[in-house]
């Protein structure tokens, strides 16, 4: 928990035109900024901040709040990492309240717990025991491993007994500290066991060289074959990559992209220093940027399967989005790296890591090899099927490129390829127009709301609760009228579910000192921020709000519920509602 008094500093001190603008560029309207959304692709600017009050919301996909959520939403952060990212930037140092529920984690005792533990498992792959001594041929005889090779990576073996959950405890670790970081399980009937059993150890090394998790492999073909780290209060797996502390120092031509811990080794000892893997999870883009910190290029050496494929389209996505140049690596007649590597040699790999290919070629690629392309019926299903990849590409240099690419590759005169692509992608942007105003259309008639799924059963009234909700937001003199013995309104004046706790954060914060706007980050997902912040933005605009506007709202609002509540009772009666009215109908009679 920071202290709410750190927050309203750090957005004190943050200016919301000149936060957004090193992600957007803003233009004057009126007296707001707009400029084109960077959360939803638009071509003309809906997006909005109203240095008034500093906030933003975006008229065309509904995303909206203030400095923290605008934070939480493009850096991909969670609510305290958002706050942490703003003080930085704002020169504040976060204090962290030592609230009484939650115990605080102490980083560095977390980290020391996790050097403590791998250590212990490296040296277990060195007991005198013959579980040990299988979990060591595993690496070596069955992986290939060399003694540096293990050394390097610390690699480990997890004992199949209690002797890690006691060694840890007389190291003076809690129980607690031993859960909390993913080392140890607790059972039902309260007995601490290991995490990993039996199972051979990769630990997770952060750029400071910190241990912040483990993976561990079976070493025979048993489910799970992999048992990776949760995320603890300290170790998030989707902001970290296995061998990044080594890969980072080789980095500065290229990166190579791995699924497994396994392939990154493979790599790593075969003279490829600079393999990095996710941790078990598909690629965030939140690794993307990390990778864009130490590299412009990345390979991506996924697995040769289709899901493997599939997934590679995906990272090569995320990782143009951060601006890398990404290519993929398609590996002949092996599962992964690392088995090739074994199969063919070093040699023969970093041939095939020359090849990789560009964006283009592995669409082309992936396109072509379903046609048989001497046969003229084929080769046009190839052509149309390429123009309408291209036509989706967003850059038209890069559509230049790649039209050129086509008609050379497959001796089609240039022209042709040119005119459909064109063609297509005047469709496609017809589509989208199409697509937005149907979106538009349907978010207005609250069809398809996610945020606020309660809104189609009953319109009129989700309606109101948002005007009232919008004026509670701007005016504390409407918000005294929640208070004291006689409120103005209840929560079951309130309709839908997310305009209940609204009102309820409302008013628990006014009885606290006093709501305001920005504390809705704490309490509510950035979705249902950008919806609240639309009631207030929708009221801000209007140029009446005065009393007797509040005041007919509140009277409209409670008309529309108390009607939803007759229908509901005329109509909308349970079995058990009806099986009793006959009851009592029989007994009369
Ligand atoms: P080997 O079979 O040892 O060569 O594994 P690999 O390194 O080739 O890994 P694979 O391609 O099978 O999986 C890629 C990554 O996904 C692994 O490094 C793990 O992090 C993760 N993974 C694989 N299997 C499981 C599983 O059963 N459970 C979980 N949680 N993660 C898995
Ligand atoms: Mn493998």
């Amino acid at each position: 928990m920071i202290e709410r008094q750190t927050i309203d500093e750090i957005l004190a001190r943050t200016d919301m035109v000149s936060l957004v603008s090193s992600y957007v560029s803003l233009k004057r309207a009126g007296s707001n900024m707009s400029g084109l959304c960077p959360f939803h692709s638009e071509r003309s600017p809906s997006f909005t901040v109203f240095p008034a009050d500093n906030s933003f919301y975006c008229f065309g996909c509904g995303v909206g709040g203030n400095a923290i959520t605008f934070v939480r939403r493009i850096e991909n952060l969670d609510f305290s990492d958002a706050v942490t990212f703003l003080a930085n930037r704002a020169g504040i140092t976060v204090r962290e309240e030592k609230g009484a529920e939650e115990p605080r984690v102490d980083r560095n005792r977390f980290l020391q717990m996790n050097k403590i533990a791998a250590r212990f498992f490296h040296s277990a792959l060195y007991a005198e025991h013959p579980d040990a001594k299988a979990a060591l041929a595993y690496f070596t005889e069955e992986r290939k491993m060399s003694s540096a090779t293990i050394k390097h990576f610390g690699l480990g073996y997890a004992p199949n007994d209690f002797s890690f959950v006691n060694y840890m405890k007389k190291a003076g670790y809690t129980d607690d500290e031993l859960v909390s970081g993913y080392l140890c399980h607790k059972s039902d009937k309260g007995v601490l066991y290991p995490a990993f059993r039996n199972r051979v150890m990769f630990p997770i090394i952060d750029v400071q060289e910190n241990v912040i998790a483990f993976g561990g492999r079976v070493m025979d073909d048993s489910k799970p074959k992999y048992k990776n780290s949760s995320d603890t209060p300290v170790f998030k797996k989707s902001r970290n990559l296995f061998a990044l502390n080594f890969s980072r120092k080789n980095a500065a031509e290229r990166l190579i992209l791995c699924e497994g811990y396994m392939d990154v080794i493979a790599l790593h000892a075969a003279g490829f220093p600079y393999a990095v893997a996710t941790l078990g999870t598909a690629i965030t883009s939140e690794q993307a940027r990390l990778m864009a910190r130490y590299t412009k290029r990345v390979i991506i050496s996924y697995d040769s399967d289709e899901a493997g494929q599939k997934a590679a389209d995906k990272a090569l996505r995320l990782l143009e989005a951060v601006g890398l140049t990404a290519t993929v690596l398609k590996i002949p007649d092996a599962k992964d790296p690392d088995e090739y590597i074994r199969k063919y040699g070093v040699e023969r790999f970093r041939g095939v890591l020359d090849q990789s290919k560009t964006k283009f070629d592995f669409y082309y690629d992936k396109i072509t090899a379903k046609y048989e392309l001497s046969i003229s019926q084929q080769k046009i299903e190839a052509l149309h099927e390429l123009c309408a990849y291209i036509a989706t590409v967003p850059s038209a240099v890069e559509r230049e490129i790649y039209m050129k690419e086509t008609a050379k590759r497959l001796d089609v005169a240039y022209g042709g390829v040119e005119g459909e692509v064109r063609q297509r992608l005047a469709r496609l942007r017809a589509e989208a127009k199409q697509k937005n105003r149907t979106e538009a259309h349907q978010a207005l008639s609250g069809v398809l709301d996610r945020v606020n799924p309660d809104y189609s059963k009953a319109p009129r009234a989700a309606k109101a609760e948002e005007a009232v909700l919008g004026l509670l937001q701007l005016y504390p003199a409407y918000r005294t009228k929640l208070l004291g013995d006689e409120p103005l309104l209840t929560e079951e004046d309130f309709f839908t579910d997310l305009g209940k706790r609204v009102f309820l954060f409302i008013l628990q914060r006014e009885k606290e000192g006093g709501f305001s706007a920005d504390m809705l980050d704490e309490a509510f997902t950035e979705d249902e921020v950008g919806r609240i912040t639309k009631m207030r933005v929708a009221r801000m605009q209007l140029s009446l709000n005065d009393e007797g506007v509040f005041l007919e709202c509140v009277d409209s609002l409670k008309a529309a519920v108390a009607e939803e509540r007759r229908k509901k009772d005329d109509g909308g009666g349970s079995v058990g509602d009806f099986l009793s009215f006959l009851e009592k109908r029989r007994e009369e009679q």
